[in-house]
């Protein structure tokens, strides 16, 4: 692999952002950027604040699983200070940033798995952990944690639990993490501006899902069932109708394409 170096300058120099990325954090190697970016937001880091890791030792994924940032790779977290009323779209911002961001660095096509994950011809190549500290009526702060499959050999990537990717295995060549890192940073800030500004994202994030139509399997807690995935609502949760004809609302859970 040749040189893809990162720094905090080289991030945030000339981005066309109003806020996101303002300030970048860079640390070579972390446990795990949310985490960082966590304790920043609890010190009262300014919203837009990116926290950058070259490499995570402690990674960590939805519902409690671990997450690979090996050296090649990207992980990042941005802390923004919501109202409430955006919380249900952050998801959307996040999931269209990072598939925007991906399409333009790679001229690849990409995917949204319900509710949040960015795939490539069906294989996962970039997830989204938000950890949210939410007081009664107030959100204290929100982390959106992003991790995308950059540089990395499809063997790597063996011991993975979902159908897994890179970016560098789709192309067949070394992807520069500053590109998509700009264009990643660049489409937050324009996405989450359409929200401050009474806007919607709804509708892309709708229209981009590979979800819709296809036979699923829920997993949510103890319950897991399986139907036919219908449609989403505007708080982003999916309308799934099971196979004895009731329609399910899942808020929260995993979801499999059974195909
Ligand atoms: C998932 O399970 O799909 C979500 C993975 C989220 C990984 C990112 S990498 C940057 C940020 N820091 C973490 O520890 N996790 C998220």
């Amino acid at each position: 692999m040749t040189e893809d170096l990162l720094s905090a300058e080289l991030i945030s120099e000339g981005l066309e952002t109003l806020l996101t990325g303002k300030k970048v954090l860079y640390y070579p190697e972390v446990g795990s950027t949310n985490e960082t970016a966590r304790q920043e937001a609890g010190r009262g880091a300014p919203e837009g604040t990116v926290v950058i890791a070259g490499k995570q030792t402690q990674g960590r994924g939805r519902l409690k699983r671990s997450w690979m940032t090996p050296e090649g790779n990207i992980a990042l977290s941005v802390i923004l200070y919501p109202q409430m009323a955006f919380m249900p779209s952050l998801i959307m911002v996040a999931s269209l940033a990072a598939a925007r961001a991906i399409e333009s660095a790679t001229g690849m096509e990409t995917q949204i798995k319900w509710p949040n994950d960015v795939l490539i011809n069906g294989r996962k190549v970039c997830g989204i952990l938000i950890e949210t500290d939410i007081r009664p009526e107030r959100v204290n702060y929100a982390v959106i944690g992003i991790g995308i499959n950059v540089n990395m050999k499809i063997e790597e990537l063996a011991g993975v639990r979902t159908p897994a990717t890179s970016l560098s295995h789709e192309t067949g060549g070394e992807v520069s993490r500053l590109k998509i890192l700009r264009a990643l940073l660049e489409n937050m800030d324009a996405l989450y501006h359409i929200l401050l500004s009474g806007g919607s994202v709804f509708a892309e994030w709708r229209d981009r899902l590979v979800t819709l139509g296809q036979e699923v399997r829920v997993t949510a807690g103890d319950t897991a069932f399986e139907g036919i995935a219908e449609s989403v609502n505007s708080d982003g949760s999916l309308i799934v109708r099971r196979q004895d004809g009731r329609l399910e609302r899942v808020v929260a859970g995993d979801v499999t394409l059974r195909r």
